[in-house]
């Protein structure tokens, strides 16, 4: 049975369609003093398929919820599926006395599950953290399907980092060059980008990266290209933090194509076949 946290509803239901499983009723209460209280009524199910991105700090609190409220239902297997995992860029202690975020987040969900199934996190070593067996799907192939004809394509990574990323989405999209920047980061909101190498004059651009969440990264990339590029901004986890849309709305950029592991006006294509392949 599937299990759907608030912020994974269409992503959850996809997902049942392509089990062929039940869709669970879950309910949502939200107490004076702040505290949120997600349950199952008549949750009765050998194997429950918790589904919970956990973008926010309420969505932790959700999936830990879940995870419990099945498991007191008599559930004898729990798989959780976190199709975009937070806190994952947070991978090391950067300074003295910060803590690894992903570990930690990543060791209290672990408490509550059998296995975990995560999308494209930030990178595959966050898997590690869990203390089951976690699988990593990779869903970025889908993003070639929003796509439009190109022409002359060149898929480019912002930095090293998203290379592969957009080798896969070249690859599914089945013609083009790839290429990327150099981008060394000094804030949150403040990237610098050597410029990419191919000659994009005239042709079609494909931006590629993992999380857009500032979109600091993908305004910088844009101010690189030639005027007379046509710019297709895509990206596996749309997270839009803050004013990222009109950050990129005033470099210029009118699409963006990403997933449903964040649910938004932008999630233009599901990751659900990806991860039911992952849990068949
Ligand atoms: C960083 O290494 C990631 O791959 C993304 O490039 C980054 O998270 C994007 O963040 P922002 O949109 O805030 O620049």
């Amino acid at each position: 049975m599937i299990v759907s946290a608030s912020g994974s509803q269409s992503l959850a239901s996809a997902l049942a369609t392509a089990l062929d499983e039940p869709l669970a009723e879950t309910t949502y209460e939200r107490f004076p003093d702040g505290e949120l209280q997600v349950a199952v009524p008549g949750f009765d199910a050998e194997r429950a398929i918790v589904v919970c991105s956990t973008a926010t700090s309420d969505a932790h609190i959700e999936a830990l919820q879940l995870q419990d409220a099945v498991r007191e239902a008599g559930t004898s297997e729990i798989v959780t599926v976190i199709p975009y995992m937070g806190y994952a860029r947070q991978d090391r202690a950067f300074e003295s006395g910060q803590p690894v975020s992903a570990r930690a987040v990543a060791r209290a969900l672990s408490t509550g599950t059998d296995h975990v199934v995560t999308v494209n996190p930030h990178e595959e070593s966050v898997g590690d953290f869990f203390d089951v067996p976690c699988a990593t799907v990779d869903a970025a192939g889908q993003l070639a399907n929003p796509l439009p004809d190109l022409d002359d394509p060149v898929f480019i990574a912002p930095d090293a980092g998203a290379i592969e990323l957009a080798e896969t989405v070249r690859d599914a999209y089945g013609t083009g060059e790839t290429d990327h920047f150099e981008k060394t980061r000094h804030s949150s909101t403040d990237v610098e980008l050597e410029p990419h190498t191919a000659d994009v004059t005239g042709r079609d651009v494909v931006l590629v990266d993992d999380i857009v969440a500032t979109g600091s990264t993908m305004a910088g990339a844009v101010s690189h290209l030639s005027d007379d590029a046509r710019v297709f901004v895509t990206c596996v986890h749309p997270v839009f933090a803050g004013m990222a849309r009109t950050r990129l709305a005033r470099a210029g950029v009118a699409t963006v194509y990403g997933t449903d592991t964040i649910e938004c006006a932008e999630s233009a294509v599901s990751v659900a076949p990806a991860v039911a392949a992952a849990l068949d």
